[in-house]
């Protein structure tokens, strides 16, 4: 978090997540009120200094999320992106209003393609309205970020010319955006280089980078422009974003926390807090993380062949450049059996870092104990997955009440014979598929007839054996909007089909709260 002090130390990153904004523009990543809160919830707690929590102009859905993170997060920045225009920039104000700090990020192109193309403007409008809508912001709030969209293809004179009148006309952070991920390190810390020695007024403002990842360089130009002199980063949990995503903010920190003796900067992030925010995200968004990806795959710290692990059972540091334990990933433990207290059961919940109120671990509890009964073995990951089960599942119109499954090499065709009960009327019917799950799924479709489609359904194993829970999610798509729906059970049937009926529930919910067309940056 930015504090009095740290605003003082020129070697400060500033760590600016944007997760819940150009993450959530990643085809698929919706994200549903709840879990935006969750995810700002964990960002807080990890010390991440701005929360990007929406584009509010961009539909309903968003500028509530904005404003209710607004109001729940204490201690980081939460900022609302706007375009450059009144309107943008009032409902973005107006969304930010309830925080403690409150930023207003506005935007722009300055490239030559953009400005021709996308904006069809000249470039000297364009730099009328960088200078309107920056003193515009600043009738709201003090502190105001402006963007040179697609800045790493601008005329660097032009560019050198916009940031200063942003900055004259009250910007306190300016942010240059590798829109496309086309920049080359060497070649995005000179533009930053270019900047400081060009613009008269840069030790005014904070320099940010927003880096993508379209050659796999959004983390190598953040840090360089790092070193160039830029003291804000732009980034995501697990690199989600457009496209090939933004730069990954675990990537950020660990390169920062590894290389300090390299890249002496300083940062508000706690590292530990990183695998549990993957998670959260990757559960929420259905976005499963590679195994071997930086920092928080699942075989970032495994080593496989006896030649390094008899290095690694010498002395760690062989092959290991960071502890696991550094990014909060400590070995997957034994947690208690059906004879497990409440008492244990609730300490276990406040070690993984869950803040839960009565009724919850009430709830939890009885879950945990169903569960202890049909699997010998439970695990940590065991509890986080029926605990996030349980959190996601809010205001439900359809919950499953009954199913049962015929299949196998005997039955011809697989048979699914459910009921569900919606808003209180209880109905059940049979249905047939090419396999359990399509059968299952027909059948959920006859007693809740819609036209969404599916566009994923994906399983995976939370822990190891067979009777593992399996966790489930289910993506589904109605006229542009998209959500994820997840469950988790130790029966696959039964997780595959409240995974579903979760998705249902939140496409009802989006219904209501969005419009069809809703904007992305
Ligand atoms: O990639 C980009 O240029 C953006 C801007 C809106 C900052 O996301
Ligand atoms: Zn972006």
């Amino acid at each position: 978090m930015t504090t009095a002090s740290t605003a003082t130390d020129k070697n400060r990153v500033i760590i600016f997540d944007t997760t819940l904004r150009d993450g959530e523009q990643s085809p698929g990543a919706s994200m549903n009120l709840e879990e935006k809160l969750r995810i700002a919830q964990t960002l807080e707690n990890m010390g991440v200094d701005v929360i990007e929590a929406g584009f509010p102009i961009a539909s309903v859905g968003d500028f509530e999320a904005v404003r209710e993170i607004s109001k729940t997060v204490k201690n980081s920045t939460v900022c609302g992106l706007a375009r450059a225009t009144k309107g943008d920039i009032e409902r973005c104000a107006e969304a930010i209003k309830p925080a403690e700090r409150a930023r207003i990020h506005t935007f722009i192109s300055t490239s030559p393609l953009h400005m021709k193309y996308k904006l069809q403007m000249d470039p000297e409008k364009v730099f009328e309205k960088v200078k309107e809508s920056v003193t515009y912001a600043r009738n709201f709030t003090d502190d105001v970020e402006w963007s040179a969209e697609d800045g790493s293809r601008t005329e660097r004179d032009f560019l050198a010319r916009c940031v200063e009148a942003a900055i004259a006309s009250g910007a306190t952070t300016i942010n240059i955006p590798d829109t496309v991920g086309y920049a080359l390190p060497h070649e995005f810390s000179d533009l930053i280089r270019f900047l400081y020695n060009t613009v008269p007024n840069i030790d005014k403002a904070i320099i940010s980078v927003h880096c993508h990842n379209d050659l796999g360089l959004a983390v190598a130009n953040s840090l360089a422009a790092v070193d160039a002199g830029a003291r804000q980063v732009e980034c995501t949990i697990n690199g989600l974003g457009e496209r090939a995503g933004n730069a990954a903010m675990e990537e950020v920190i660990m390169a920062l926390r590894t290389r300090a003796d390299l890249l002496p900067y300083t940062h508000g992030v706690q590292t530990e807090h990183i695998i549990k925010a993957s998670r959260l995200v990757s559960t929420i968004t259905g976005f499963t993380v590679q195994p071997n990806k930086a920092i928080v795959g699942k075989n970032a710290f495994a080593h496989e062949s006896g030649i390094h692990q008899d290095g690694m059972l010498k002395n760690a540091e062989t092959y290991e450049i960071m502890t696991p334990e550094s990014v909060g990933l400590t070995e997957s433990k034994l947690v208690m059996g059906k004879h497990s207290g409440r008492h244990a059961f609730k300490e276990k919940l406040k070690d993984l870092g869950y803040d839960l109120g009565d009724n919850a671990i009430n709830d939890a509890f009885v879950r945990f104990k169903e569960l202890a009964d049909k699997k010998k073995d439970v695990f940590d990951e065991d509890i986080v997955a029926l605990v996030d089960d349980e959190v996601l599942r809010t205001n439900d119109h359809i919950q499953l009440e009954k199913l049962e499954i015929l299949c196998g090499t005997e039955h011809q065709p697989p048979k699914a014979t459910l009921s569900l009960n919606v808003d209180g009327n209880v109905a059940e019917c049979a249905a047939t598929g090419s396999g359990p799950v399509d059968a299952a799924f027909n059948a959920i479709k006859e007693l809740v007839p819609h036209e969404a489609i599916l566009q994923l359904y994906q399983v995976h194993a939370v822990t190891n054996g067979t009777d593992a829970q399996a966790e489930v999610t289910v993506r589904l798509e109605e006229n542009g909007r998209t959500v994820n729906g997840q469950a988790a059970d130790t029966d696959t049937m039964v997780s595959s089909v409240k995974a579903y009926v979760n998705a249902l529930n939140k496409l009802i919910d989006k219904r209501e709260k969005t419009s069809p067309d809703a904007l992305s940056a």
